[in-house]
């Protein structure tokens, strides 16, 4: 096939033949004629074309005869119909059949390269979404997870190796690189599938409730204390206990930790038995625990107990060649929640979707597509679809792109991120909460980076 492609005339005039040949050969088209159906069908037999263009009025089998037969032999064929003015009714009939379109003889150039131009776009689409679609089923998922990209490949043969041990996870990677999808799909390909999975957000609690979350307390332990209480370690018993964010921990919970690790056995709070304990830990962790040791707020013998298989989920702006198909998931995903059929998003949509450097990850891909697909009208994604800052972000890309050939590519991420921050807040008259849900990130993400790039949210100019 020719870069453009190659079209199929099927025409029983020569002369409809010698001026489609060279209009569109001279635009960089091959083309390839037939004088009927017969033969037109016997070519098909063989090979098929990215464009067909078909008469309806021939001698012997007619236009609509041919196009049935086409489309059985290959139901994606994209046919466009030539037609005598007299005859629209019958073309659109055709269209019923599953004509891509129709043209009038006489026609004009420029409309007819128009129509070729766009079922020959429909086509490249159609194959990409049928590429994908197949590239889903095959082999470029793991459970919910997609990725074909050597990165999340190597991730996969991680997570199949470590799964059905005991060992320790540690999931380390940005807000929104999928370690909690991760930390799931370990759990359902162990042999403690069909037993607790507990998740527990350290962050979002206090340090004495969470003790008395995870390891359950005695009748009088504290004030308040009215009964027995079961800790989490003892429901999750056989299973799988998740600890998200893990550096949030402190200091006491961390010893605590540590000895159910080392001694598989804990005591409840106020209790003086020890019970003993069968539980796998998966931690998670979006920040440096090196780092953290460095600075005294991190165990570094819990670390080590914690660090046994590291698996490390790479932010979506390393992997960009994973994005058309976690795109086509997504749109499968919200368009069956929607009850909508949307089939695609046009080229350019996909351009800015790769040009983002995504700081919120595939939360904010995921987010973005869902509010894509609520919001199109049509089948297909286009930028009137995609929230304003990043159209506007791709349209200013020279903004984006450094000044000086010295600014490295930290920086260059970093004022990829700032610009992406600030239109949010903006978008969002600087409501953090609703910024953070534009990006995809928790709110407490989107403060952090607040911070650590200086953005003065007082002043969005
Ligand atoms: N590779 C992937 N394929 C498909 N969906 C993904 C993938 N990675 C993440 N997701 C989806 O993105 C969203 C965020 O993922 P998840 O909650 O696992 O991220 P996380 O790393 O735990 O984020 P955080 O640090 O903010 O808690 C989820 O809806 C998840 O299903
Ligand atoms: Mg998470």
């Amino acid at each position: 096939m020719t870069e453009k492609g190659t079209i199929h005339i099927i025409d029983d005039e020569p002369i409809i033949h010698e001026v489609l040949g060279d209009l569109l050969t001279s635009e960089g088209y091959t083309v390839v004629n037939s004088s009927n159906g017969e033969e037109a069908l016997e070519k098909h037999s063989s090979r098929s074309f990215e464009l067909i263009l078909l008469d309806l009025l021939m001698p012997g089998m007619d236009g609509i005869e041919v196009l049935k037969r086409l489309k059985k032999i290959d139901p994606h064929a994209v046919i466009i119909i030539i037609t005598a003015y007299a005859s629209v009714e019958s073309a659109i009939s055709a269209m019923k059949m599953g004509a891509f379109d129709y043209v009038q003889k006489p026609f004009k150039h420029d409309e007819l390269l128009l129509t070729v131009e766009r079922a020959i776009e429909h086509k490249k689409l159609q194959e990409e979404n049928l590429r994908l679609k197949d590239e889903l089923k095959r082999k470029f998922s793991f459970e919910n997870i997609i990725g074909k990209s050597k990165k999340m490949q190597d991730v996969f043969e991680l997570i199949r190796a470590s799964a059905p041990t005991r060992s320790t996870i540690l999931l380390q990677g940005e807000s929104g690189t999928g370690k909690e999808l991760a930390a799931s799909a370990i759990h359902q390909n162990s042999d403690r599938k069909s037993l607790p999975f507990i998740t527990v957000n350290s962050g979002s609690l206090p340090p004495d409730l969470l003790e008395s979350l995870l390891f359950g307390h005695v009748k009088g332990a504290f004030t308040g204390a009215v009964s027995l209480k079961t800790g989490l370690f003892e429901t999750a018993e056989k299973g799988t206990i998740f600890f998200d964010e893990i550096s949030s921990l402190n200091q006491e919970t961390q010893a605590k930790l540590l000895r159910v690790m080392q001694e598989k056995e804990f005591m409840m709070l106020g209790g003086t038995k020890t019970i003993k304990v069968d539980v796998r830990i998966i931690a998670a962790t979006n920040s440096d625990l090196e780092e953290l040791i460095r600075q005294q707020k991190f165990r570094q013998d819990l670390f080590y107990r914690l660090n046994v298989i590291k698996i490390e989920l790479p932010p979506l702006r390393e992997r960009k060649e994973d994005i058309p198909l976690l795109v086509r998931h997504f749109l499968n995903v919200y368009g069956k929640e929607n009850k909508k059929k949307v089939e695609s998003i046009t080229e350019d949509v996909l351009e800015i979707l790769v040009n983002y450097a995504w700081p919120g990850n595939i939360r904010e891909l995921e987010n973005m597509i869902e509010r894509a697909v609520v919001l199109t009208k049509t089948k297909l994604i286009t930028r009137e679809n995609l929230p304003p800052f990043l159209v506007s972000a791709q349209e200013e890309r020279g903004a984006f792109t450094p000044s000086s050939q010295e600014l490295n590519l930290k920086e260059h991420l970093q004022s990829f991120q700032k610009n992406a921050i600030i239109s949010a807040l903006k978008e969002s008259k600087g409501i953090q909460k609703k910024a953070a849900g534009i990006l995809g990130v928790k709110p407490t993400t989107l403060n952090e980076m607040i911070k650590r790039l200086k953005i003065d949210v007082f002043d969005l100019s």
